[in-house]
């Protein structure tokens, strides 16, 4: 069985540890923290165009939060969030993009707070067969049902004393959120099969790439599950819009691949300062590891043609652009779409729904809609 969703999450092997938070102070739910969110539009804030005034301002200081270095306008108030939020225990969901450091950050928050010696848990609710999330995610008893040859703890037990990922959580299925609930209201979990209820110490963080709100109103997602989750939100921006990260974001990636001698002219700079970023930070770090590789040897100059960038800058979609698809139904072009992803990745679900931009559990849904 996978046990991707019980993970420790990916970090960053880079520590710069600034001791901004104190290990003591840890604190309730409050009401500031809801004035201190942008709680009622979950997308990554739209940055409108600078006014000309604003356009020549001088870069703002390069500040830090445990091993996360910012200076861009987006991510200082992002990294300013944080700082409050992990003095407390209150519930955080962070909302943004693919690859734009969800995980990363939710991580950071974690190791900044009291519970920093305790657990991080990751469930990722978009990898766990809908019939094994509620045992994943609860556990179970020895004998609860067919397979269940001894007893297993889930996320919730493990996280005790820590902090508990919810990571995609716009993906749980639909019959298991009043379960999750439960959990969250009472702190108390009862194992699939099991009697009795355990006390759960654990602080919920919960992340999610979609519109939930969009799922609220479809009925995909439980409005009181979303209000329970979205006590503090923080929108973790796209890269595309905080291009002022991107001189820190590069060295540091650098310094992960063993490359700290690697010199990046203002060609090479502005190269990746053109570039829309879909992938957000992870094609960065794709970028860079693939660029590492053209350097010459002896040479320490990472140069504009050692960045195998996928696709010119604001063009991303010019060669579908060619395409006839005015008058198809959406659908259609859904179908083939998947199709032909399946042969290309030889009918693996996990790359294919990478490769699709969406998660295995919707996936199989579209598989099994479409008869594929
Ligand atoms: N601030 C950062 N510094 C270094 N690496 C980062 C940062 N943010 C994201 N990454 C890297 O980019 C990739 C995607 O980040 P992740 O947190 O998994 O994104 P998301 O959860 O939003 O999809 C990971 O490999 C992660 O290590
Ligand atoms: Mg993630």
């Amino acid at each position: 069985m996978e046990l991707a969703n019980t993970a420790e999450g990916e970090r960053p092997s880079r520590t710069i540890q600034v001791g901004v938070v104190s290990k003591e102070a840890r604190g309730g739910e409050t009401a500031t923290c809801e004035q201190a969110t942008n709680r009622g539009s979950w997308a990554p804030p739209r940055l409108q165009a600078p006014a000309p005034s604003l356009r020549k301002r001088p870069l703002e200081p390069i500040r830090s939060f445990g091993h996360l270095r910012a200076r861009s306008r987006p991510m200082l108030e992002v990294m300013d969030m944080l700082q409050r939020f992990a003095q407390t225990d209150v519930t955080v969901a962070f909302f943004g993009e693919t690859g734009a450091g969800k995980d990363v950050i939710a991580h950071v928050l974690h190791e900044q707070s009291a519970r920093a010696d305790g657990p991080f848990v990751v469930f990722d609710c978009g990898a766990v067969a809908a019939n094994l999330a509620e045992s994943e995610l609860l556990g179970h008893e020895r004998g609860a049902f067919t397979g269940a040859v001894s007893a297993h703890a889930g996320a919730f037990e493990r996280a005790h004393g820590g902090t508990l990922f919810l990571d995609e959580v716009g993906e749980l299925p639909l019959d298991l959120q009043p379960r999750l609930l439960r959990a969250l209201e009472s702190r108390k979990v009862r194992r699939v099969g099991g009697k009795t209820e355990r006390h759960i110490d654990v602080r919920v963080v919960a992340a999610s790439n979609r519109d939930l709100r969009a799922d609220v109103s479809a009925g995909k997602f439980r409005e009181d599950l979303f209000f329970r989750l979205a006590v503090a939100v923080i929108s973790v921006p796209p890269l595309r819009e905080r291009l002022d990260d991107l001189p820190e974001l590069v060295r540091g990636l650098l310094n992960d691949l063993g490359r700290k001698d690697l010199q990046v002219n203002d060609a090479t700079h502005a190269a990746l300062k053109a570039h829309p970023w879909p992938g957000n930070v992870r094609e960065l770090k794709n970028v860079l590891a693939c660029a590492v590789a053209f350097v010459d040897p002896g040479t320490n100059a990472l140069e504009p043609h050692h960045l195998k960038l996928l696709r010119p800058a604001n063009d991303e979609e010019s060669w579908l652009e060619g395409l006839p698809l005015g008058g198809q139904a959406l659908e259609r072009i859904e179908r083939v779409a998947i199709r032909q992803t399946m042969a290309q990745t030889d009918g693996n679900k996990m790359n294919a729904a990478r490769a699709l931009g969406i998660a295995v559990s919707t996936l199989y849904e579209k598989l099994k809609r479409y008869g594929l």
